[in-house]
């Protein structure tokens, strides 16, 4: 920890004006990195396992648990990866330093669901951390949000749909009443999730232009 987050560790900068792609090696020839960012990585496991699959892109995680970094720290180190930085706090630090449209995919993978109605206002999924996914995520940037918890995941989509640059489009994967050939009509509302209790939902809300997608899967793992 003492001499290896020192060295991934994202420095602090003013607000909008951090280029992530500064933050790696440049790829060989003219071609421009991606960079996506995981907020709230735990130990780190589905971060380590984008990283590994995907070198040429690069991979930002954001976790105040300070056990979770350690493990994280782990990995990347026995798996030797390059192309992983850290921010050891907030997100929301992390996300007002970021530049306008300069990440390509967000990961939010069960985040702390505070079930208790007053405490809904301690979610990390809300309308200021919504905008600000919307400053920073690139059109056609994805956004996966994964909760078991239904009711955040209702909450979530209802957030979703009132935010101007967010707008439903259609799910795909688990849920074939709605394929994503783009041709039925949303259900009114917006996209629902198909109830079954105990199955893990997954959203994934892509941002494209002005259009997202609900994604739904129901298994834990990582995604396509
Ligand atoms: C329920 S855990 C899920 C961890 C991991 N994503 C997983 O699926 O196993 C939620 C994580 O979000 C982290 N977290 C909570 N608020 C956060 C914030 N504002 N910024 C970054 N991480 C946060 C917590 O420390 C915790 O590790």
């Amino acid at each position: 920890m003492a001499s290896l987050l020192p060295r991934l560790a994202i420095p602090k900068a003013e607000p909008g004006q951090l280029d992530p792609r500064s933050l790696f090696a440049p790829l060989p020839g003219s071609s421009q990195r991606d960079v996506r960012l995981e907020i709230g990585f735990g130990g780190g496991e589905h971060l380590l396992a984008r990283a590994a699959v995907s070198s040429e892109t690069g991979y930002l995680g954001a976790e105040p648990f300070v056990n979770g970094v350690a493990k994280l720290l782990a990995g990347i180190h026995a798996h030797d990866l390059q192309n992983i930085r850290i921010h050891h706090d907030d997100a929301r630090d992390l996300m007002e330093w970021l530049a306008p449209a300069s990440i390509t995919g967000v990961d939010i993978l069960y985040p702390d669901p505070w079930p208790k109605s007053r405490h809904h206002k301690r979610r990390f999924i809300r309308t200021s951390t919504i905008a600000e996914l919307g400053r920073i995520m690139r059109p056609g940037a994805e956004l996966l949000f994964a909760s078991d918890i239904e009711d955040y995941v209702r909450w979530t989509q209802d957030l979703m749909a009132d935010a101007a640059e967010f707008q439903p489009v259609h799910p795909v994967g688990g849920d074939q009443r709605h394929p994503p050939d783009g041709k039925r009509p949303s259900p009114p509302g917006g996209c629902r999730p198909i109830s079954h209790s105990n199955a893990l939902k997954r959203f994934s809300l892509v941002l494209s232009g002005n259009a997202y997608i609900f994604q739904q899967t129901f298994n834990k793992g990582i995604p396509r």
